[in-house]
């Protein structure tokens, strides 16, 4: 046997049994690495699963408090969280409202659990009527410059109703660093943004666009997100927002840009999020009901993958039940 220039090694010795291969893992998965996304819907008395997502939930204001004690019993302390408005115009002006359903949610969760860290996604589609990211122009295209007031006033509305963290998603360019000053010139200095800084223009969104009731009217995102070829331009994306004071940056969907993620982990040394996102979720759900997967075996393996790749954090649906299975449940 021929082991180049290690002719003793041999690797299988530090494979035979649980405690030696403990030994050398390099990477380890825990419920501190998990953010878990929850949808909060105007209304009351609703706890609806999402049809295209099974285990997840949209819930009204007075259902949230079950929720949040279930992820902190499970040891999850980060939630990110999308909101699902009464009613929705063209330009989303539901999203920046001081008592819409995402503010609400924020000072609930504060009040309730101070344990638990909120995080707010920062973005106009889930309150257009349109569907679309931003402000339209006459033809129907996304206005860049014109959407970064309206973000902005969001991330503020967020921040003042107790948010401590947010999460701008929308892509336009330019909005962390205005959404860095408004933050700043409204005395909320000490709220840190996580950017969704390298978001493609993705097939694996669909099943959320059923859960937040997003998806575009007409056309697509592909003018403001990423395109699915490009990593170079996704580690310039993460630059660039940090540049702009962005904290913490993110790679969008995880299992097919891992190579991306690996990239801007290592180029940027910035702490890295990956969103292993809804349709990665939906896959492994419908193969494990169809009994085609061991789900517990696969979805602790993905999310090793995702964390050896480079991700400080990751965004996930499996969270609940990958913090039960880590606890040996
Ligand atoms: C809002 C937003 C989307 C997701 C997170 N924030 C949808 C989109 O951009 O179309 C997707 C999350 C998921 O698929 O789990 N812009």
């Amino acid at each position: 046997m021929e082991y180049g220039k290690f002719p003793q090694y041999r690797p299988r010795r530090m494979r035979n049994g649980e405690l030696a291969r403990n030994m050398i893992r390099e990477t380890e998965v825990s419920a501190n690495d998990f953010i878990y996304p929850l949808f909060v819907k105007a209304g009351e008395g609703k706890r609806d699963e999402v049809p295209s997502m099974p285990g997840v939930f949209q819930v009204t204001l007075d259902m949230l408090m079950p929720e949040i004690r279930e992820l902190l019993d499970l040891g999850i302390h980060y939630v990110l969280l999308f909101g699902l408005p009464a009613e929705r115009d063209e330009v989303g002006s539901s999203a920046w409202h001081d008592h819409g359903v995402v503010q609400e949610a924020c000072r609930i969760i504060r009040a309730e659990a101070p344990e638990m860290f909120v995080i707010t996604d920062v973005c106009m589609c889930e309150y257009t009527s349109h569907g679309h990211c931003g402000k339209l122009d006459d033809e129907g295209y996304v206005m860049n410059d014109a959407t970064l007031d309206l973000l902005a006033a969001e991330a503020v509305s967020h921040a003042k109703a107790g948010a401590q963290m947010v999460a701008p998603s929308d892509m336009m360019d330019g909005r962390v660093g205005y959404i860095r000053k408004a933050l700043d010139d409204a005395g909320f200095e000490n709220v840190p943004i996580m950017s969704y800084s390298t978001k493609y223009a993705s097939g694996f969104y669909g099943p959320f666009r059923d859960a937040a009731d997003s998806a575009p009217a007409f056309g697509d995102r592909r003018a403001y997100q990423m395109d699915p070829a490009n990593a170079d331009e996704g580690v310039r994306e993460a630059m660039y927002d940090i540049a702009e004071g962005a904290d913490m940056v993110m790679v969008k969907p995880a299992l097919p840009y891992l190579d991306v993620l690996s990239r801007v982990k290592r180029e940027t040394g910035f702490p890295t999020v990956a969103y292993n996102v809804s349709g990665e979720y939906s896959m492994v759900k419908a193969a494990a009901q169809n009994g085609w997967i061991d789900e517990k075996r696969v979805v602790l393996e993905l999310l090793t993958s995702i964390k050896r790749a480079g991700a400080d954090m990751i965004i996930t649906y499996h969270a609940k039940d990958a913090a039960k299975w880590l606890a040996g449940e």
